[in-house]
């Protein structure tokens, strides 16, 4: 049976921002779907499943291993990307799994391709370049020469794709650009060797800042897939619907006078009559601990103050203004109710994160409940 708090999932939402990314790129340019991390909170194997259906995705990326086999283990049939590096440990579960790797040193190419000897099966894998991220990636045009000696000695690991990751997209064209200048020179070697992978760099920010400039032959596209530009509030305008809502109702009500501390450590004290009510909600659904006293909740339509420390399971809120309040009336934590909104956006400005962090950081404890 569900809880009363649940995290709604529109994946209608997710169909529209997919369309509204596609919309500045050039004709024909693929789209991989990045559902990492519980596809950023909205879950993994739903989103992908429903992603799997439709066209305007050509492949999945994802972090890890495991996350690309539950994705086989749930039926999903596209191409899945990994976008991070690979355990040695897992290559057979690579191989057995159909996913594409990234790789970026000899080594790699080598432990991959006796993997795929060992199942009679060939191997695909992306080639990652590092541009100035620093991350992952091939660092340097030795170490380029390095890596396509390994894909020659090993025919059956096939570089289906090469990309790299920028690190400031959403806000530094310069820097963008250096990047995709020395994108652009990896892409000339490799191809005059003799190779012709698919190549892919843009992530959101560069998707909605710069849609032609570096959508190459495919994007990957995360947090505006999910409703949320990369550059937090400054982006809000582009047409982008958030696709999760968090969402309760309320537990206990009670009328408090003047001097009354609420919480953990009574940090906040009423000032006069207040009308308190408890969500059952916390951190221990990742709800942060440091909103507390921060954050709105929407109820009745109205935003209402957070109040004293958040705990781990419950919340109270001041509804004094809000009229007729009572038991089981809907709280939204993140998302619409009557004219009024908060955003992933807002809270991780108070949070002092991105929203990012407070999308993913919703606790599996959260059922998600799909529309
Ligand atoms: C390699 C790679 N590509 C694409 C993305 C998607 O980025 P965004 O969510 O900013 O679109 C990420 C996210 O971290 C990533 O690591």
């Amino acid at each position: 049976m569900l809880r009363s708090t649940y995290a709604i999932v529109d994946l209608k939402a997710i169909d529209h921002n997919i369309l509204a990314a596609k919309a500045g790129l050039p004709e024909g340019t693929r789209m991989l779907a990045v559902i990492k991390a519980n596809a950023y909170g909205h879950g993994l194997c739903e989103v992908g499943k429903h992603l799997d259906a439709d066209d305007s995705v050509s492949m999945f990326g994802v972090a890890i291993c495991e996350e690309g086999m539950r994705l086989r283990e749930a039926g999903v049939e596209k191409p899945i990307l990994i976008l991070g590096v690979t355990d040695e440990r897992h290559w057979d579960a690579v191989v057995r799994c159909d996913l594409t790797a990234a790789v970026f040193t000899p080594e790699q190419v080598y432990d991959l391709s006796a993997a795929a000897k060992k199942a009679g099966k060939n191997a695909s894998v992306h080639l990652k370049i590092d541009t100035g991220m620093h991350r992952i990636g091939v660092p340097s045009e030795e170490a380029l020469r390095a890596v396509l000696d390994a894909f020659e000695r090993c025919p059956n690991v096939r570089m289906t794709g090469m990309f790299t990751h920028f690190a400031k997209s959403e806000n530094d064209p310069d820097f963008t650009a250096l990047q995709a200048k020395r994108f652009d020179s990896a892409v000339a070697a490799v191809r005059a060797r003799g190779f012709s992978p698919i190549v892919h760099a843009a992530n959101s920010g560069a998707i909605l800042g710069a849609p032609a400039s570096y959508s190459y032959d495919m994007v990957r596209l995360g947090i505006a897939m999910y409703g949320c530009h990369p550059n937090g509030k400054a982006g809000n305008d582009c047409g982008l619907i958030p696709a999760l809502s968090l969402v309760t109702h309320i537990s206990n009500l009670k009328t408090l006078g003047p001097g009354e501390g609420i919480s953990y450590g009574q940090k906040y004290v009423t000032t006069k009559e207040t009308v308190v009510a408890t969500l059952p909600i916390g951190y221990g659904d990742g709800y942060k601990r440091c909103l507390s006293g921060k954050a709105d909740v929407l109820i009745g339509g109205r935003r209402c103050p957070g109040i004293g420390t958040i705990c781990m399971d419950q919340l109270m809120v001041d509804v004094t203004d809000v009229p007729d309040v009572k038991l089981g009336d809907e709280a939204v934590l993140l998302g619409n109710q009557g004219s009024e909104r908060v955003t992933a956006d807002e809270l991780a400005e108070l949070a002092d994160t991105i929203s990012y962090e407070i999308l993913l950081s919703i606790s599996d404890r959260v059922p998600r409940v799909y529309r």
